[in-house]
């Protein structure tokens, strides 16, 4: 089934570039969440906000099963509550100190998010695997309007999953067929930054036009 009829979900990583114990930045059409997975390997996605003073929870460390801010190590667990305040550590946290938390699927290998309540789960991209993510500096309309982009790069069968980053950028996780060998992979890894400098060259000879 076609990505673009999954709009419920946006996916955001690759689950290679996730490994356990690390959090990231997720890029979204409305903007950056804090990403992680936990020590056992359980995925995550909160508002990248602390709740105490807005310091980004992506730019924190992830310790166990939480989350904790690198400001003034105020830690989360999977549903965004707070656990522990380390000035404080006798006191419970207060319900109210959580941070938002959004749905988090991982299928065949790419990591999907959901901002509101999903319908159905997202799309397992059957046929493919996941090659790498590549961040462009072009907007993701002229990429793809549907978010999808079926192609071939060193004639080897592509699924690129276009997500609008915000200020004309773009993120592309990129999928390959299945049976494709390591070094089909590797040829369809160079031929995809030859496809980036051609749209960035591109777009900037839109821009300047
Ligand atoms: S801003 Fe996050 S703990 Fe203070």
């Amino acid at each position: 089934m076609p990505v673009e009829l999954h709009r419920d979900w946006i996916p955001v990583a690759l689950s290679a570039d996730l490994p356990a114990a690390t959090v990231v930045p997720a890029h979204t059409p409305s903007g950056i969440l804090a990403l992680w997975r936990s020590e056992s390997g359980k995925l995550t996605a909160l508002a990248d906000r602390c709740p105490h003073r807005g310091m980004r929870l992506s730019y924190g460390f992830v310790r166990g099963e939480a989350l904790s801010c690198i400001y003034h190590g105020w830690s989360y667990g999977r549903t965004g509550q707070c656990q522990r305040i380390p000035a404080h550590p006798d006191l419970t946290p207060p319900a109210a100190i959580k941070a938002a938390s959004y749905a988090t699927e991982e299928r065949n290998g790419v990591i999907w998010i959901a901002q509101n309540e999903p319908q159905e789960p997202p799309p397992t991209l059957d046929g493919f695997k996941p090659l790498r993510s590549m961040p462009l500096a072009v907007d993701a309309d002229r990429l793809s309007p549907t978010g999808e982009v079926r192609t071939e790069f060193a004639g080897i069968d592509m699924l690129l999953l276009i997500v609008a980053t915000g200020n004309g950028e773009a993120v592309a996780h990129i999928m390959i067929a299945a049976s494709a060998s390591k070094d089909d992979c590797v040829a369809a890894s160079r031929a995809a930054e030859g496809w980036r400098r051609d749209c960035e060259r591109l777009a900037l000879e839109d821009r300047a036009s």
